[in-house]
This record gives C-alpha cells, structure tokens and sequence, in this order.
C-alpha cells in the first residue's frame, strides 16, 4: 500500500452525506467509561484509526475495549491491571493523558507519557499539569524517561482557574473529579460542544456536574454506572468539511447537522460570502455553491468563535472567492501546513504579518516574543486550481487538499493517506457517493 489518494478532481459533488459520530467525543467517553465499574456500551463511535489506537492502549493496560457491531464499542475499566501507560501507543494519540483520570482513580498513582507536540504545535500540558496540582494531585516530570508521575495527595477537590481555556484540559479536571468525595470548581473552563456531551454521558450515568457557562462544579460521586448504551452525536468538524466541499466544487450537498448552535460561527461566515445555505428541515442543511462568493476574512477562536479546526477548510473555499481573504490563526502555533501545497495547485496565498496588540493574550498557544509566528494568511481568489502532487501534514490540513484537489481539474495524489484516516471514518466512499473520484492505493 502506498498510503496516498489518488483524487480525480473537476466535478460538482451532488447528493447526501451522512455523518460519523464526533472524534472529540469518542476518545474522551471512551476514557471516562473506564471510571464506571461495569461493562459501558457507547454508540455512533468512529471507526477511525485515533478510536482504533486508543482501544489498543486500553487493552495494553488490561481493560477490555471492542467494537462489538459496526459502530458500537464495549468498555471495560475495572480489569484495567496496571497504572503505568506504555509510550508506543499514547505516543500516537494526544488525549491519550486523559488516562490520568481513571489510573489515578483506581490505583491513586500512575505513570503517564508526556503526549508532546505534533505537527499543528507544541500543545503542552503545563495548565493542565497545574490544574491537577491545584486540585490535590502530586505531579513529578521526569525528563530522562518523559513520563509524569502522578500521585493523589488528597481527596481531589478545590477550584482551580484556567489562565487560558484549555478543551482536553477541562476534560481532564472533569473526569479527575467526577468519582470521589471531593467538589471541583473549575473556572476560565473550555466550552466546546463536545465537552458539554461529556457532562451529559457522566450526569446520565449519575455523576453531579453542573455547567455555568466557562464555570464547571463538579461534586464527586461514589458511583458511575450506565443504565443503557449511550449514543454521542455527530462530527461537526466533518459537517464543516463536507459543507465546503459541496460549495467549492460547485455542487450541492445535503446534511444532517449535529446542532446548530455548535457550528453557528461557521454559518454566520458562510453567510457573509453569500454561498448557498438551504434549511430542508430542523437538522438537514443543504450546502450549495451560487455564482459570485464573497471572500471573508476569519481569525479563529474558543468555542462559540471560529474554531481552528475549519480554518484549513475555509482556506480553500476561500480560493474559490472573489476578493482578498485574511485568515488569522489564534489557537494553534503552527496551523498553515497545507499552504505550500494550496499555491503548488495554483492559489494565491501567502504569509501575511498581522499585528496583535497583546500577543500574549490574544494567541492561545504558549507566546514566545522571541520566537517568529506565521499567524496569518492573506487568499486572493478566485484562482482556478489544477492537479498537483502533495503530502498531507495533520488531519484537517489533509482534508482540505483533498477538497482542493476535488475541485481542481485532472489526477492529483496526496500522500499520507493513514493521517486523513486518524479522524475522517469512510471518507473515500462519502466523496464517491457524492459523485466524486477518489481511491486509496
Ligand atoms: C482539542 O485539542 C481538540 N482535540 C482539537 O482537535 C481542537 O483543535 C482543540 O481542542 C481546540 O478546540 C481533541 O479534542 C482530541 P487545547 P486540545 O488544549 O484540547 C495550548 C482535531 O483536529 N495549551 O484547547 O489539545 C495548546 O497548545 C484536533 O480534531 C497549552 O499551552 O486543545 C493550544 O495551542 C486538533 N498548555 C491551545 O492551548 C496546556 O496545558 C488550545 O489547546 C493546554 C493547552
């Protein structure tokens, strides 16, 4: 297997799609299942390679985690027989160090690997590191091994007060004090959908967290069962993706869509360009191209703001757009992977400096002064893009030189095929379906 695609771009895609369930909720309920003490049956769960990977680390550990139909999991914690992670697989998956919850749970110390950086930035842990300190867990960081060693102090409880909202860092607060005897505060919490449907699966399974916008309070409980399967919702990240790509390729695609609300600032943009937006029902959204998209200019930001994970999608629709576009990247620190490859297929975009008044502040990622940031793109459209050769860098980066070489006319391959796999689940068939040409080799 080569591990690339080879894209026949050019024609409008047409048709349905319906989506996956959320990556970002399958990899932290599958992490808080193994705090219950029987068997958890959890549904719409991703076949993707990110799901696959994690289920191989639960079972490195001694828990039980299998697909037991197409796109239904069963997790067991309480086999779970050692509280130190191996680094071979929670290498491969950033969240991996929401491990620390039901390790510190069960044997009240673990050893859990530095999930360090990838190629969209350097994503430390260090508020999350003081956020467990804060809360009553001793952390130690040894460097020659990469490990933390984690130890609970205390029974786990107090308020601790982010300094920048952090998404899997308020995850991680949650699951470390949702079973205890302690009550939690935590304050500056991330607000992403996905982490409100993590409070939904714990409170249902009688966990006490209540939610005050960026406010969480969590009182621990002694128990956590499930009376039922719990089913998570859809990607919105993948109904971003495909939504694009029925308006840059000129077509019209229809979606099912999670919730509104958790893809509104997205609508609201798609608005100001003047692409076909059609409400066919409460949750069905048909995406449409129409003669004449407006370019509009984004920074990304914390949920409900433009989320960083359709910035490389909005790049490429915003080839297709007449006028000048500025993207401004707030979240990540290294988030333009995809750009040298968009100008390889003949767009017009380019590294532009935008000034921030307080870059400390404004960006979300760890601001050195010294150090030298490409923040933001400047996109002059519209360009018509052609075939290209390419290599896909981080996931979302590979989804949109996918839809640029879907709208682009001829044979395109993009190496790196594995990466796109990690979130998007039967991506290739879903394009087909819609009247595409793309097959893995
Ligand atoms: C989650 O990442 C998602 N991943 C990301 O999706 C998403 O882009 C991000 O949230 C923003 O919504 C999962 O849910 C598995 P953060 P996370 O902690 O939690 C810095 C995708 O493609 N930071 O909110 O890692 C960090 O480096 C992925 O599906 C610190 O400096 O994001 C980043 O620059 C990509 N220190 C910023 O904060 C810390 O202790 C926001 O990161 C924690 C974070």
């Amino acid at each position: 297997m080569e591990d690339a695609f080879i894209v026949n771009g050019g024609k409008p895609l047409v048709g349905t799609v319906r989506l996956s369930g959320a990556k970002n909720v399958a990899l932290k309920t599958i992490i808080a299942a193994l705090l219950f003490d029987e068997k958890v049956t959890l549904q719409n769960i991703p076949r993707i390679s990110d799901v696959i990977e994690l289920m191989h680390l639960i079972k490195s550990i001694g828990g039980h985690a299998e697909f037991i139909d197409t796109n239904i999991v069963e997790i067991t914690g309480s086999s779970v027989n050692t509280n130190k992670v191996e680094l071979l697989h929670s290498s491969k998956i950033r969240a991996s160090f929401l491990l620390f919850a039901p390790l510190l749970n069960r044997f009240k110390e673990c050893y859990v690997p530095n999930p360090g950086g990838c190629r969209i930035g350097a994503r430390p842990i260090d508020r999350i590191i003081d956020g467990m300190r804060q809360l009553g867990v001793d952390v130690e960081y040894d460097s020659t091994s990469g490990y933390y060693n984690a130890r609970v102090a205390k029974d786990i409880g107090g308020t601790y007060t982010f300094p920048k909202p952090t998404h899997t860092g308020t995850d991680l607060l949650i699951l470390l004090s949702v079973r205890g005897n302690g009550m939690t505060t935590i304050e500056n919490a991330a607000v992403e959908p996905e982490i409100d449907e993590l409070i939904e699966f714990l409170n249902v399974s009688g966990a006490q967290i209540r939610r005050n916008n960026s406010t969480i309070i969590i009182e621990g409980v002694q128990k956590l069962s499930a009376k039922s399967a719990y089913t998570i919702g859809l990607d919105r990240n993948e109904a971003v993706t495909f939504a694009v790509l029925g308006i840059a390729s000129q077509g019209s695609v229809e979606i099912e869509i999670p919730d509104a609300w958790s893809i509104k600032s997205f609508l609201d943009a798609l608005e100001k360009t003047g692409a076909g937006v059609e409400k066919k029902s409460s949750n069905i959204l048909r995406f449409y191209y129409r003669p004449g998209l407006k370019s509009y200019s984004i920074e990304t930001a914390p949920h409900p703001g433009f989320m960083t994970d359709w910035q490389p999608n909005w790049a490429v629709l915003m080839t297709q757009a007449q006028g000048e576009t500025i993207i401004h990247e707030r979240i990540f620190e290294n988030r333009f992977a995809y750009v040298n490859d968009l100008k390889r297929l003949g767009a017009s975009v380019d590294f532009v400096s935008v000034p921030a008044d307080n870059p400390e502040s404004f960006y979300h990622f760890q601001y050195d002064e010294n150090k030298h940031y490409l923040q933001a793109i400047k996109i002059i459209g519209p360009t018509p893009l052609h075939n290209g050769v390419l290599t896909m860098s981080d996931l979302r980066a590979g989804a949109s030189l996918i839809i640029a070489t879907l709208i682009a006319k001829g044979e395109s391959v993009i190496q790196g095929a594995s990466i796109l796999e990690r979130g998007y689940e039967n991506f290739c068939e879903k394009v087909n379906a819609l009247g595409g040409d793309i097959i893995k080799v």
